[in-house]
């Protein structure tokens, strides 16, 4: 038998493939590596220019990547409530695709307001689907700065005024976002929390009330939500502008929280090369050349950290070690999200997003009265219902600045209203105007104010019962980026419009649209009052659910309501308080922002944190302790039960304030330091059980410069507000 002889082309092949197997991927290309060996890997293969060009923008919205090596771009978008709709590439205009149109989620005040953290999953999760689904590397989101003014137009867009709660959120945002391969950047850091002058305003406060304020939920975002990327704010913190901050930027974000991510600008934000270099700045984007000041065409290479940047690289006035900790940060961007092989592909305002768009919307919607029992609205009981205001029609997705969005859906409360009660039965009046939406100002209405007010009145007596759907909106001036509001009161002659309308109708159901708090002169009158926030796609779905009974409202307010704007602690020092001389403002209400002001200073709120009313009422038994002391590294566990006391389900958030009987330092008289939000059945009891230990005890000591817990008696408060404590335990800390 003859045997067959190998074919020689086919041992050509068998060499070459073996030849194939044996050329290695570089490291940096493979997805199997460990992503700092791929870190080291590709900055020794990169140039020094190619090290520099990755710090600064090639675009609006997108950053450098290496061509030469095959390392992409960094494509980034706004956040934080919905994926912006594309930007021209080197101007403000709408690049006006036919394929950029989202789901539009509620703002981030209706987040915080669920005080439920799952909420915050949900949202991260499909927000960052819809990042990644659109090609974005980074997300410009979530907001945590402290709401610590209801003048600042952008607090919508933050998780309220209490750093526990907006930490507790802001970490399974950030871990829902991240599991998509899509980098969260949380804004602003740091002391944002205003926009009037935020270009240059420089913050003066204690190291207490940064440490205990303004910086933990920051600091949760970072060491706890393991945040890929965070932006610097516009304004300056203690003289030095913060995007390029020794003390936040270097010292406690890099220093103390190990931040091993990228810190990029607010556009615009950088203002001088060495300082960028120096004082934590990574990537560079903008809106002109010079910080705020000039303009001009493709400015990319002359931006801070590009060609100036390079120069002094070069000449050796800045080490070569300053541009590889940049460009390894940004290397580290890149593979945990453009070069993460492993990312799933993302999707774009689906049926399943709307419904967790309604679901947050419906678990953050507050009732905050309801005296005479009129919610939930029993259709059958009513043969005329009249829907009054201008937010029961106007787009609030559009406008507000930089979180404006294009979406796909947006269901108003009038059509929301109209789906749930019958179109037959509803009659809607305007009630007021407020005019087109501008950047710049405010528009005067062109329609007649009398008029609209007369119409509205005449239905509002010719009907049953009226809902009125009011509030503030996206107007500059207002809710939205750029400038503060102007006056604490509603705009646009609401207060006038609802005082006539209570004059005609008994059955007033007020629904307020908004991201601040504002002035109620009517809410004596007021039997039913309902702040719905911004809920985006599905507002009119989630108000309608939410008034016809079909969900049960378990909002709690993430704010204080001031009955004036002088009860509010940043607006009781005088100008320099707030909004500043226009070169400084010193933070004189100290640790004192928000209930920790009203509750020890004793000013009575028209509504306090925390608060929130449900269609079925809860009763809370006593609470207990597991022990009389604890010792400095105890804990100790408090118990209480909560029993829904009504005839339907419902949700309620059980808060534990912590108080110090005796510092030596001032603390405020009372703190949150943890909550739960549980569901019950009517009739049904559980036992709600919280564990701290000293790090809810203690305080930053502006005389030791640390935290410090110190011994003596604390007073647990738990309770369904921050005003509303249901029972109380005393320990002991040795
Ligand atoms: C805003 C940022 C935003 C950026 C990009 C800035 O004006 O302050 O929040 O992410 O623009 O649009």
């Amino acid at each position: 038998m003859k045997t067959k002889q190998f074919p020689f082309y086919a041992l050509l092949l068998l060499i070459n493939i073996n030849m194939f197997a044996q050329q290695k991927k570089p490291i940096y290309l493979d997805n199997n590596q460990p992503i700092e060996a791929r870190v080291k890997d590709a900055l020794s293969k990169m140039t020094l220019e190619e090290k520099v060009k990755m710090c600064t923008a090639q675009s609006k919205f997108s950053s450098h990547g290496v061509p030469r090596l095959g390392i992409p771009e960094i494509w980034m978008s706004d956040g934080p409530h919905g994926v912006r709709m594309e930007i021209l590439w080197d101007s403000w205009g709408h690049a006006n695709w036919t394929n950029d149109s989202c789901t539009a989620f509620p703002a981030l005040t209706c987040l915080a307001a669920s005080w439920n953290p799952e909420m915050s999953m949900l949202y991260g999760n499909a927000i960052g689907e819809e990042a990644r689904y659109r090609r974005k590397e980074v997300l410009l989101g979530p907001g945590v700065n402290i709401y610590r003014t209801p003048m600042n137009g952008r607090n919508f867009e933050y998780l309220g005024e209490d750093p526990y709660l907006a930490s507790k959120m802001v970490v399974p945002y950030i871990q829902g976002v991240q599991q998509n391969g899509v980098a969260a950047c949380v804004k602003h850091y740091a002391l944002n929390n205003q926009e009037k002058w935020r270009g240059h305003i420089n913050v003066e406060l204690s190291d207490r009330a940064l440490y205990e304020i303004y910086l933990p939920a920051f600091k949760a975002a970072v060491v706890e939500g393991k945040v890929w990327s965070i932006m610097g704010s516009y304004n300056k913190i203690r003289g030095e502008f913060a995007c390029h901050n020794n003390l936040t930027l270097n010292k406690i974000l890099k220093g103390e929280w190990k931040f091993d991510g990228c810190v990029i600008t607010d556009w615009g934000g950088a203002h001088d090369t060495k300082e960028s270099a120096l004082k934590g700045l990574d990537i560079e984007m903008g809106t002109w050349t010079n910080g705020f000041t000039s303009n001009k065409a493709f400015a990319y290479d002359d931006y801070f950290l590009a060609n100036p940047y390079l120069k002094m690289l070069k000449s050796g006035e800045l080490p070569i070690s300053n541009v590889d900790d940049k460009a390894s940060r940004i290397l580290r961007l890149i593979f945990r999200t453009a070069m993460n092989q492993n990312r799933p592909y993302g999707s774009l305002a689906t049926v399943e997003h709307h419904n967790v768009g309604r679901t947050v919307g419906e678990e953050g919607i507050v009732l905050l009265q309801n005296t005479t029992k009129l919610l939930p609205i029993d259709a059958n009981k009513y043969k005329s219902i009249a829907v009054i205001g201008e937010n029961a029609v106007r787009k609030l997705t559009e406008g507000g600045g930089s979180s404006e969005l294009k979406v796909k859906k947006e269901v108003s409360p009038l059509q929301g209203l109209k789906e749930k009660f019958g179109a037959e039965k509803i009659k809607f009046s305007l009630g007021y105007a407020s005019g087109a939406v501008s950047y710049d100002q405010v528009l005067k209405s062109k329609l007649n104010a009398d008029s609209l007010r007369k119409a509205a009145v005449k239905i509002a007596s010719e009907s049953d019962i009226v809902i009125f759907v009011g509030g503030l909106n996206k107007n500059t001036q207002q809710d939205s980026e750029g400038d503060d509001r102007r006056a604490y009161a509603l705009p646009f002659g609401q207060n006038e419009l609802i005082a006539e309308l209570q004059k005609v109708n008994k059955n007033i159901v007020l629904v307020m649209l908004s991201g601040n708090a504002y002035e109620m002169p009517w809410i004596k009158q007021a039997t039913s009052l309902v702040q719905a926030w911004y809920i985006g796609s599905e507002a009119g779905h989630a108000i309608a659910n939410v008034l016809a009974g079909d969900v049960n409202p378990s909002g709690k307010l993430p704010f204080t309501f001031p009955v004036k704007l002088t009860d509010n602690g940043a607006h009781s020092f005088g100008a320099i308080a707030y909004p500043g001389d226009s070169v400084n403002e010193v933070y004189k209400d100290d640790i004192l922002v928000g209930y920790r002001w009203h509750d020890t200073k004793k000013i009575a709120p028209q509504f306090p944190f925390g608060y929130g009313l449900s269609y079925t009422t809860f009763t809370y038994g006593k609470a207990t302790a597991d022990k009389k002391s604890m010792t400095a590294d105890g804990k100790i566990t408090v118990s209480i039960p909560v029993k829904n006391s009504g005839v339907v389900k419902g949700k309620e958030v059980v808060q534990l304030y912590v108080n110090d009987q005796k510092s030596s330092e001032l603390r405020p008289e009372k703190e949150l330091k943890a909550f739960q939000k549980i569901e019950l059945n009517a009739g049904e009891e559980k036992i709600v059980s919280f564990t701290i230990d000293k790090t809810a005890l203690q305080f930053y000591s502006d005389v030791k410069k640390e935290w410090t817990a110190e011994a003596g008696k604390f007073t647990l408060l738990i309770g369904a507000s921050s005003r509303d404590i249901k029972g109380k335990v005393e320990f002991e800390l040795q």
